[in-house]
């Protein structure tokens, strides 16, 4: 048996949507923002963020989950629900209209299911292991463009964290545009629909990424962490992307993950 079941798959993307419509109404109107350690959060991310646990709670009561906001709620289920609610929290907050809803499902150590949607774009992106990415329903594949050309992605903080600076500076000679969008669940869902051809994140949750790596491996790319080795939404940073711009990068900031 399949270990992705037919009602998963349409939740997640249900799910995906109702949060995502909550975001898209209330963008604008954000009520509270309260502190987070060194980040903020919203009263619109735990809006998102019960809505997504109700229905996945109703529906699926015996699978663990992993939200940003909530925490771990551990059922000793071999699945796990990874959930960020908001990914670009800041640029909600600040009305910039780059944020996405990502959810992933683990069974035992890999991820199976992902959807990440971008509501003000009305993208979905779907994702199965083993059947491929998607973008409303048109199957993904990474960019094809030469090495000489990168267009890549970097998140990190260097106000929060001074060492990504570093990371930038080695990457920024090496390609031909690097943005940061503030999102790293877009960046990497960027990455899988070629619209950019890598994406490096640094100092990352599990649910900032869980979805948009496997999203991008089934698009056709390589994902690692920053030594080279396989990703888990574990990984504390990700470089992903189309195969020949994931080596080239790799070679130059790959030694950096110890020095962080
Ligand atoms: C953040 C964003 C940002 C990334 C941070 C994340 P949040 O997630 O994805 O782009 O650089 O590491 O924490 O807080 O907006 O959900
Ligand atoms: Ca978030």
């Amino acid at each position: 048996m399949s270990r992705v079941e037919p009602e998963m798959r349409k939740t997640i993307e249900e799910v995906a949507r109702e949060a995502g419509k909550i975001l898209l109404d209330n963008f604008g109107r954000v009520k509270k923002v309260e502190k987070k350690g060194r980040q903020f959060v919203s009263n619109i991310d735990l809006e998102s963020e019960n809505r997504i646990m109700e229905r996945i709670q109703k529906e699926f009561p015996e699978h663990n989950i992993l939200s940003e906001e909530v925490g771990k709620k551990e059922k000793s289920s071999e699945y796990t629900w990874i959930i960020d609610p908001l990914d670009g929290t800041h640029n909600y907050i600040h009305c910039i209209p780059i944020y996405a809803v990502s959810i992933a499902l683990r069974y035992r150590a890999e991820v199976v299911l992902g959807a990440v949607f971008i509501p003000p774009l009305d993208e979905m992106y779907q994702v199965e292991g083993g059947e491929g990415a998607f973008l409303n329903g048109k199957r993904l594949k990474v960019s094809n463009a030469e090495t000489e050309n990168i267009m890549a992605t970097h998140g990190g903080s260097i106000p929060l964290n001074p060492g990504h600076r570093e990371t930038l500076m080695k990457i920024a000679p090496e390609v031909r545009y690097i943005r940061n969008l503030g999102s790293a669940a877009t960046h990497l869902a960027f990455a899988a629909a070629g619209k950019t051809d890598l994406a490096v994140e640094q100092t990352i949750k599990p649910w900032d990424i869980a979805a948009g790596c496997l999203l991008v491996e089934e698009a056709g790319g390589k994902v690692t962490d920053l030594s080279g080795k396989g990703w888990r939404p574990e990984s504390k940073d990700i470089i992903a992307g189309k195969k020949n711009a994931h080596r080239k990068i790799l070679k130059i900031v790959g030694r950096e993950r110890d020095e962080m």
